[in-house]
């Protein structure tokens, strides 16, 4: 294969022109009208720009890569092409009818690719006379830094059709996976489904956008919080996903956030637009330095380790047992708990000084039950910035931020294995290489420990009775059986 075509320049086509180009091919990137087709350019020249900027690439090399790509308004330049991605706005009406146009123009062996992250590909692949040769080619973004490919093959491809599409993204450095045609596939249906999670969220006031993409990126180690993903995504984009993944799973964690749609409607689509859940060039606000009117402190927990932490910086910490807090007096009452606090509360002469922490990592989740008073949560919030704690003020809730959000995710990920779509290897490869995560969801639950989620998603179903947090029935089983998702036998076997 030496020439593709690109149909649509937007973000995701212009990186996916680019992608190709570095891998040597050459390709015809295609455009409505001439404005498009420029901002298409433009697009291209950005992306290798800033490559050579940041040391990816040489001068020569930017310019080599550009002078691979062509642009035209003609989709009859792509007549003797091998294969085309199309990578236009997700309207079916748009994409059935590129589609059928591109069956007449290309030659036919030429295979015809969409890069749709929530159409479905067989629906596409119908409008065709080559339905055998039309397969889903799904890029991430930033599509040149992205190292995942998701290769859609339908009930109609063709043998070896998906096989020789993954074999090129092979040749683009790209890693594919190749998977049915179900909405979202693998990384969109876990993606969206979390990053739905985090709007409702915020809107529900648990936490602020910069707390909850805080949350996430220092106590979850993600590479972005879910609101700058979502701006980076483009807000329209990942509603219609959204919407595509309720058509399918009707299931209420995949109802687009009001929120979403608000900000849609408003014509907030992110980063493309220059506005959407943050505004040009805002940054998280960091809160500023700690100045603390605190001196005596109670630590209620299971053990000593916060009442040492705040001896060694000088403060008067006394701890106290969670089963006798009858002679607490202290300026502010901390409990430490993966579970709410607000019962802990109701046992003091002063309610309102108690605050919830959960230590995650660096960050230091502060929960303000329905009585704290904002002055505790602002001193608790202090504190833990003396201690080199990130500190995320949020409510009371069950599994406060990253594990709310975090927990959910991987039951998703639980039940997609044992429907039988992809194996555990597969969703933690693209996990991994889709969206940069340190670790894919399987590796993530034996790292925590799969009882330990279980446990949180218990209570998280305690308290929000969602459907979609009750356990799934095979993580339950893998709790019982005490095994992890990548090691064989159980302990006990182990043990005899
Ligand atoms: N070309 C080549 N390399 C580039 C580049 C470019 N234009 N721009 C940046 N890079 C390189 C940098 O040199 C750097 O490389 P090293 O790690 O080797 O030094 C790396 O890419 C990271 O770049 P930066 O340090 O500038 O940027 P960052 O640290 O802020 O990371 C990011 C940016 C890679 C996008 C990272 O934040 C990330 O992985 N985010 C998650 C993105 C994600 O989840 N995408 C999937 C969205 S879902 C989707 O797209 C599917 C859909 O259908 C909706």
């Amino acid at each position: 294969m030496e020439a593709v075509g690109v149909v649509g320049l937007g973000t995701m086509g212009a990186g996916i022109a680019e992608v190709f180009a570095r891998a040597g091919l050459n390709v015809i990137g295609v455009e409505v009208d001439d404005a498009a087709l420029e901002r298409g350019r433009a697009n291209l020249t950005a992306s290798t720009d800033k490559a050579v900027r940041k040391g990816k690439l040489s001068d020569a090399e930017r310019d080599e890569i550009v002078g691979r790509v062509s642009f035209t308004v003609e989709r009859g330049d792509l007549a003797d092409v091998d294969l085309v991605v199309e990578a236009v706005p997700e309207i079916m009406e748009w994409k059935r009818e590129l589609f059928a146009d591109l069956d007449r123009i290309c030659k036919p062996s030429a295979v015809l690719a969409t890069n749709t992250s929530s159409l479905s590909v067989t629906a596409i692949a119908a409008t065709t006379s080559r339905p055998s040769q039309v397969v889903g080619m799904h890029f991430f973004n930033p599509a040149p830094i992205m190292g995942l490919v998701e290769v859609v093959r339908t009930v109609l491809t063709g043998d070896g059709v998906a096989e020789g599409v993954a074999d090129l993204a092979r040749r683009l450095d790209k890693t594919p996976v190749i998977v049915g045609d179900r909405a979202g596939f693998v990384v969109n249906r876990l993606l969206l489904g979390y990053l739905n999670h985090a709007c409702v969220l915020l809107e529900s006031g648990v936490a602020t956008r910069d707390d909850i993409d805080t949350a996430m990126t220092k106590g979850a180690g993600l590479p972005m919080g879910p609101f700058t993903l979502l701006d980076l995504i483009g807000l329209d984009t990942s509603y219609e996903v959204i919407n595509v993944l309720f058509g399918e799973s009707r299931d209420r964690r995949h109802a687009p956030a009001p929120l979403l749609r608000e900000l849609v409607s408003a014509g907030l689509l992110g980063r493309k637009a220059g506005h959407g859940f943050y505004g040009p060039d805002e940054e998280i606000v960091h809160d500023h330095g700690p100045k603390l009117a605190t001196t005596s402190v109670c630590v209620i927990a299971p053990d000593d380790a916060l009442v040492n932490e705040l001896d060694a910086k000088g403060f008067k910490a006394v701890h106290a047992d969670p089963a006798d807090l009858s002679g607490v007096d202290a300026d502010l009452v901390l409990a430490v708990s993966d579970r709410p606090v607000v019962e802990h509360a109701v046992r003091l002469s002063h309610p309102e000084r108690l605050v919830g922490v959960h230590l995650a990592g660096p960050v230091a989740e502060v929960a303000s039950t329905a009585v704290t008073s904002p002055e505790a949560a602002r001193a608790a919030r202090d504190l833990m910035r003396i201690l080199k704690r990130t500190p995320i003020a949020c409510k009371d809730r069950a599994e406060f931020v990253v594990n709310a959000l975090l927990y959910p995710y991987l039951n998703d990920a639980v039940r997609m294995l044992d429907s039988g779509y992809a194996s555990a290897e597969d969703i933690d490869t693209a996990m991994r290489l889709g969206c940069g995560y340190p670790a894919g969801p399987f590796e993530t639950l034996d790292a925590i420990g799969p009882a330990a989620v279980r446990d949180g998603l218990r209570a998280l179903y305690a308290e929000y009775r969602e459907p979609a947090f009750n356990p799934a029935p095979l993580l339950d089983q893998f709790v019982t059986a005490n095994l992890g998702f990548y090691e064989s036998p159980p302990a006990a076997a182990k043990a005899g």
